[in-house]
């Protein structure tokens, strides 16, 4: 059992390493991670101390922030020694951790039921009314055009749904995982669907 303390270091240790971050990983989206990771984990039965810690972690060795940690999650595995988290324990969190990316991991299975839950968060957080506005926001700073009918490259965020946002649903590895995304999903085409007929002067 991980100790609620380290939980709340967890946390802590979030908000200060995503301060001032624009990449969409800002630490409001490491604690809606955490959040949805634990629903899910009660609704799945996993252990919800991993789940909670590995949301937490999740991403404190994007390639985005800390190019030079990602490969061996570094600064996740400083942290639980630190915290002297017990070997096991530490396995099952940083194994969650590096099951999360969608670039890395997109077409594997999660090996636990933990790292389902935890994926499963971070995915359904980039769809929904959430989704759509993180795509905005990453797209306006880099200075991307909202959509563009002429092209179908990845540099509008209208194409990025394409490309990415629609896929998700299909892509949840939890029951509890895919009645959410269904949801977020029905949402997201919505938005499309009125962007577009807003785009050409339909509506
Ligand atoms: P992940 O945490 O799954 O690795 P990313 O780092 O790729 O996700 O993206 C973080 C957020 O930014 C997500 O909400 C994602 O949809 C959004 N995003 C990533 N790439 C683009 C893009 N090309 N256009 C618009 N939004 C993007
Ligand atoms: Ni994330």
């Amino acid at each position: 059992m991980i100790g609620p303390h380290v939980i709340e270091e967890a946390r802590a240790h979030a908000v200060a390493f995503f301060a001032d971050d624009a990449t969409g990983h800002d630490a409001w989206h490491t604690m809606r991670v955490h959040n949805l990771a634990v629903r899910l984990a009660r609704e799945e039965g996993a252990r919800e101390d991993v789940v909670a810690l590995a949301a937490l972690l999740h991403d404190v060795d994007d390639a985005k922030l800390s190019p030079e940690t990602t490969e061996g999650l570094g600064n996740a595995a400083a942290f639980l020694r630190r915290h002297g988290v017990a070997d096991d324990e530490a396995r099952a969190v940083l194994a969650a951790v590096r099951e999360v990316s969608f670039s890395k991991n997109g077409g594997a299975a999660p090996s636990s039921l933990e790292s389902a839950c935890v994926r499963d968060a971070d995915r359904l957080d980039a769809i929904g009314a959430i989704g759509v506005a993180r795509a905005f926001a990453y797209g306006g700073a880099r200075g991307r055009a909202l959509h563009d009918p002429t092209s179908t490259d990845a540099t509008t965020t209208i194409q990025h749904f394409y490309d990415k946002l629609l896929l998700l649903e299909g892509m949840m590895a939890t029951d509890a995982g895919r009645r959410a995304a269904h949801r977020r999903d029905a949402y997201l085409r919505g938005f499309l669907e009125e962007f577009l007929a807003e785009w050409d002067g339909e509506r």
